[in-house]
């Protein structure tokens, strides 16, 4: 069975105190991961160390980054290496958050840089993709999200692409309350399994985990992760209220 995974995306909130104390109140519920399931944490650079020292006896319990550059090292100031992450033990990275591709102006190409960096370190990607409201209402996600994964997936080999995880994360469902229905999620993730089988093969499309993320919550959680092609979520507001992520982790197939 793939990786069905309850992710979180703490993005720029909270302060290193707060991150602990969030850890610790999720972590104390001693919720027991069967072997297809993950629980990843995508923390600020500041709380990796911390947070993987949380997490470290904990079975199938991860660190993510939320970004890294797309340059081995050098002068980049304020910049964050695969490199600098694989040294403190991080095993996952998010890549390609719809906020850096809009506020960073990431672009497919960059995103394609990073994803060979991280591979290369065997930290594991999280490529985010997702379409905005506009595309939705013009009808043309499928096109928009299948280009995503084309500029920054395809030059991987089959073996390769195992090896990365999806988010498929409506822009219009971010942050605003409004998920996308279970419908149009399993819609959504059926034609991204569908683009993968085309260029990798469907044995390798089978085995990747495509998570969902956009306004996920305790209450809607079960629904969305019961859709045969959606292996769990990757969550943000929910994520920081330890109650409601619990909830999210005890939704996972
Ligand atoms: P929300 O869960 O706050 O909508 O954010 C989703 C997200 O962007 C996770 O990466």
């Amino acid at each position: 069975m793939r990786k069905q995974i309850a992710a979180a995306n703490w993005k720029m909130n909270g302060t290193y105190q707060q991150g602990e104390k969030l850890l610790n109140d999720i972590l104390k519920e001693e919720i027991v991961l069967a072997a297809h399931q993950q629980v990843v944490f995508a923390a600020p650079f500041p709380f990796l160390i911390m947070a993987n020292s949380e997490v470290a006896d904990e079975p199938n319990y991860f660190i993510a980054a939320q970004n890294c550059y797309n340059k081995k090292s050098g002068a980049y100031t304020g910049e964050v290496s695969v490199d600098m992450l694989e040294s403190i033990n991080i095993k996952f990275c998010v890549i390609g958050h719809s906020e850096r591709r809009e506020y960073f102006n990431e672009s497919n190409a960059v995103l394609a840089e990073k994803i060979n960096l991280l591979l290369e370190k065997n930290i594991t990607p999280i490529f985010c993709c997702g379409e905005s409201l506009n595309i939705r209402e013009a009808n043309t996600q499928n096109t928009y999200v299948a280009t995503q994964l084309q500029e920054s997936l395809f030059h991987l080999t089959a073996a390769q692409m195992s090896k990365v995880v999806i988010a498929y994360e409506p822009i219009w469902a971010i942050g605003t309350g409004k998920t996308a229905s279970s419908a149009q999620a399993q819609e959504m993730h059926a034609h991204l399994r569908s683009v993968l089988a085309n260029q990798f093969g469907k044995d390798v499309a089978n085995e990747i985990s495509i998570l969902y993320g956009g306004s996920v919550k305790a209450a809607n959680a079960v629904e969305i992760f019961s859709q045969p092609d959606v292996d769990g979520g990757l969550v943000g507001g929910a994520s920081l209220i330890a109650e409601e992520f619990v909830a999210i982790i005890k939704a996972l197939k």
